[in-house]
């Protein structure tokens, strides 16, 4: 694509924050070397709207059960190779506290689709509420309406959950028995009972078009999502796109740029998965329109079996580690971590 037309829809996005898919979809398609102004123009946009400050969110995962099977990811109920894990109640309550020890002002309660009792969940949200300054995001999958509804009341602030692709078709080639419509709805529904939303998309994904990715970002303003974030696929090898090709950090990173520039006001984290594809990934990320990361604090001795995708990064650190390393990263860049709970931007 040449320059001129380049320069004028990145100027067109970052004035308007819209653009017709046509060029969005022009935009993800141009070679990564001709877009410096994107990246620029996405950087220049997340100083305007979120300054130099870096939230961070630290993830406890506490339970790899996973009634779902998703096409691409390690946890999936049919990888029996993967030798599973639950953390108790009080574990995780603990962990929330050694996060809020080590200076994080939000903790993401993650695990894959487990049945963990609803009640109990929502009596470790009020026990890390009692206990801490924490925001806690819930990171769940699908649940009933009245557990959403249980939780928000039990105090949680935001909930993420991915919608991965906006296409249809492909969600349901790679979410046997789910439906992409439910996953919409159950975005919608979260964030009319007050709960901040997050969602995600997997970028490079077997079968994911320039014009899919367009569509995500659309979609993805529809929602009004409060967080977007993107990841690149990497391919497990207990799972049936084992052969299938790695995702790009190029294309990962027009993504990203891009979102700052559609959905300035989005919290934007720069993903884990970049950061294992590229051991400059999430450096890149916060280059062009992230604001946000969200290292692990589970105790390390879970880490290797929480194994969504291959040579997951960090899995040999504990949460200190990763504190530090994440903040001499953030620093490194002229950056500086947050002392605040960075709520929604919206
Ligand atoms: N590559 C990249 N991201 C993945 N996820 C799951 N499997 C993969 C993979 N193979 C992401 C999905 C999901 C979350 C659990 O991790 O976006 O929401
Ligand atoms: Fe389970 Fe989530 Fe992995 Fe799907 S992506 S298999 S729901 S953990
Ligand atoms: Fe875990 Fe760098 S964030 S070691």
């Amino acid at each position: 694509m040449n320059q001129f037309r380049i320069k004028r829809l990145v100027d067109q996005a970052f004035e308007q924050a819209e653009l017709a898919k046509e060029d969005i979809k022009a935009l993800l398609t141009a070679d990564i070397a001709e877009l410096d102004y994107l990246l620029q123009q996405a950087d220049q946009k997340r100083k305007e709207v979120c300054g130099d400050e870096v939230h961070l969110r630290a993830i406890i995962e506490f339970s790899s059960y996973c009634k779902q099977n998703c096409h691409y990811c390690g946890l999936r109920k049919e990888n029996h190779k993967l030798e599973r894990y639950q953390l108790k109640k009080d574990e995780i309550i603990e962990t929330a506290g050694m996060a809020s020890e080590l200076g994080y002002q939000t903790v993401v309660l993650q695990s894959g689709e487990d049945e963990y009792p609803a009640a109990e969940i929502a009596e470790i949200i009020k026990e890390i509420k009692n206990t801490t300054d924490l925001a806690i995001t819930l990171s769940l999958g699908e649940r009933d309406f009245a557990a959403y509804k249980l939780w928000r009341e039990a105090g949680a602030d935001r909930y993420l959950l991915k919608h991965e692709t906006a296409d249809q078709a492909l969600y349901e080639k790679y979410h046997p028995g789910m439906s992409f419509e439910n996953r919409i709805e159950s975005l919608n529904y979260l964030k009319t009972i007050g709960y901040q939303i997050g969602s995600g998309v997997i970028i490079d994904l077997p079968g994911q078009t320039p014009e899919i990715l367009a569509e995500d970002l659309l979609l993805s303003q529809d929602l009004k999502l409060d967080m977007i974030g993107s990841g690149p696929f990497i391919p497990h090898e207990q799972t049936p796109l084992a052969e299938s090709k790695t995702g790009t950090v190029e294309m990962t990173l027009k993504f990203t740029a891009l979102s700052r520039l559609l959905l300035p006001l989005a919290h934007i984290p720069a993903t884990t998965a970049l950061g294992t594809i590229d051991a400059e990934g999430r450096q890149k990320a916060l280059l062009a329109g992230a604001n946000v990361v969200m290292p692990n604090v589970t105790d390390s001795k879970y880490r290797e079996k929480y194994q969504i995708y291959p040579e997951k990064i960090c899995v040999n650190e504990e949460a200190g580690d990763c504190r530090q390393c994440i903040g001499g990263i953030i620093a490194s860049l002229g950056r500086e971590v947050s002392q605040t709970k960075g709520h929604s931007l919206r």
